[in-house]
């Protein structure tokens, strides 16, 4: 039994709601006996104040603007692990040892490659098919060429089907991008790590040699890693839902993928990354803030603004100084789309707007100017969001799937409708 409660009067009842204490961030006030005690509901459009689940993967302290994973900060695992060791303790809660890391590896490394089959499978979408639109497919459909590892109630399959997710995301998106430009598919390669295998899959071509950077491989590491995980955002609590169900985790991460796309959430790297093209010089930026301002306008800027983060996203920090990092290390000088990225950036931290709404840069602000210097076109920039956030969803549904609470997820609603009323014939009417 909670220590503290709270006490709620209404219609001259009082309720005694438990007060639950968290590791870290604001209590939470259980209300799972209140429409059974008081016949009310609680209403929260957006989940704007009401915690979802009890978690331990994942925590953001949206003031501070610090996330950690499992209880590392991000900035730390960003500089000094790798994105197959973030994998691990996103999945099993601990950093690995040794022998743990090398068999986790091994076991990733060699479930890269996709059913044969699919190959067939792509063929079936228009060349200029939109990657995400691939990516949901193909995802999918993973629930029908591996049928076994779909059964929930089996950890182990639970277990496989996590490995082959992770595995085969990033030479789906690959083969999503290939597809797209009309070039083969390349098959992964067990000699080169996780970072340099989607490089080697998006840039290499069978006519000649391709040798991928080390330095641009670290800096692709890093962004998988920046993205990873981000506790109850909207792409994850779909998988939840989905996943509440007993939904296999193949149609339940495409799910996640679906609701990633949208440009209020993991789309905004690609709109992101338009709208600063669209500003394309430094002297417009006034027009456009303006524009973010103006509330008969719909237009945003992309990159800003974040439900949780109402200080900087400590992963835009990291962000920001890889973009520097990459561009510098292809040689791009002056880049302008980062030029006016930066002075947007300075001009709206300065801007009384911007600061009374604590609007400031998110993770998708610089992704798309790192994205773009290595090469991609705009429409993977999601893709490749979606690819590393697959083992945070993964590791959130393997969590709920595991809790001996897990019930489905059935929302009410506040009904404004039509009251009570009877059928009129059609000659009635
Ligand atoms: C991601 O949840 C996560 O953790 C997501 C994510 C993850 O890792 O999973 O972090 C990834 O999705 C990052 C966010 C990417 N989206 C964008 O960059 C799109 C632009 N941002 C906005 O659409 C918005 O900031 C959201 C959607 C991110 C957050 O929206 P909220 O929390 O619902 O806040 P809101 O829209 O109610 O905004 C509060 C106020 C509003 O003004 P008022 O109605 O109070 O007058 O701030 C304004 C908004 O109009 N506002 C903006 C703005 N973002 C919010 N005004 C101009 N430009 C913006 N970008």
């Amino acid at each position: 039994m909670a220590e503290k409660s709270a006490k709620l009067l209404l219609n001259d009842a009082e309720y005694e709601l438990p007060i639950l204490s968290p590791t870290q961030g604001p209590d939470v006030l259980d209300i799972r006996k209140l429409y059974g005690q008081a016949d009310v509901f609680t209403y929260d459009p957006g989940f704007t104040s009401t915690a979802s689940c009890e978690s331990t993967i994942t925590f953001i302290d949206g003031d501070k603007g610090e996330l950690w994973y499992r209880g590392y900060p991000i900035e730390q695992l960003a500089a000094k692990s790798c994105y197959v060791e973030v994998c691990y303790l996103l999945l099993y809660g601990e950093l690995p040892s040794p022998t743990q890391m090398e068999d986790f590896r091994n076991r990733v490394t060699r479930h890269t490659m996709v059913h044969e089959q699919m190959h067939n499978f792509f063929r079936g979408f228009r060349r200029d098919a939109h990657p995400m639109a691939t990516m949901v497919g193909v995802v999918g459909a993973m629930s029908a060429f591996y049928h076994d590892s779909t059964d929930v109630n089996d950890e182990w399959q639970r277990e496989v089907a996590a490995i082959r997710l992770i595995a085969k995301l990033p030479t789906i998106a690959a083969m999503a991008y290939k597809y797209s430009i009309g070039q083969p598919f390349v098959y992964p390669q067990n000699d080169l790590d996780y970072a340099a295998n989607f490089l080697n899959m998006c840039f290499s071509v069978p006519a000649e040699k391709y040798t991928v950077d080390p330095a641009l491989s670290r800096a692709m590491d890093r962004i998988f890693t920046l993205h990873a995980d981000h506790e109850q955002n909207a792409s994850t609590s779909t998988v939840r839902l989905a996943g509440s169900s007993g939904a296999n985790p193949f149609a339940c991460i495409a799910a996640g993928i679906a609701c990633l796309w949208g440009p209020a959430h993991g789309g905004a790297n690609q709109a992101c990354l338009e709208m600063l093209r669209e500003i394309g010089t430094v002297d417009r930026i006034p027009e456009f803030i303006a524009r973010a301002k103006d509330k008969s306008d719909p237009f945003k800027l992309m990159g800003f603004g974040h439900r949780v983060y109402k200080n900087f996203d400590p992963r835009a920090k990291v962000m920001k100084e890889s973009a520097d990092e990459v561009l510098d290390l292809l040689g791009i000088k002056d880049n302008p789309t980062l030029q006016v990225a930066k002075e947007l950036e300075k001009i709206a931290l300065e801007d009384e707007y911007f600061i009374e709404k604590k609007l400031y840069p998110n993770v998708d602000f610089y992704s798309g100017i790192i994205l773009e210097a290595m090469g991609f076109p705009t429409s993977m920039f999601t893709p490749i969001f979606a690819l590393s956030r697959t083992v945070g969803w993964i590791a959130q549904w393997k969590e709920m799937i595991g809790d001996p609470q897990n019930k489905i997820g059935r929302p009410r609603q506040l009904y404004v409708g039509a009251e009570r009323r009877d059928y009129v014939d059609l000659t009635a009417r």
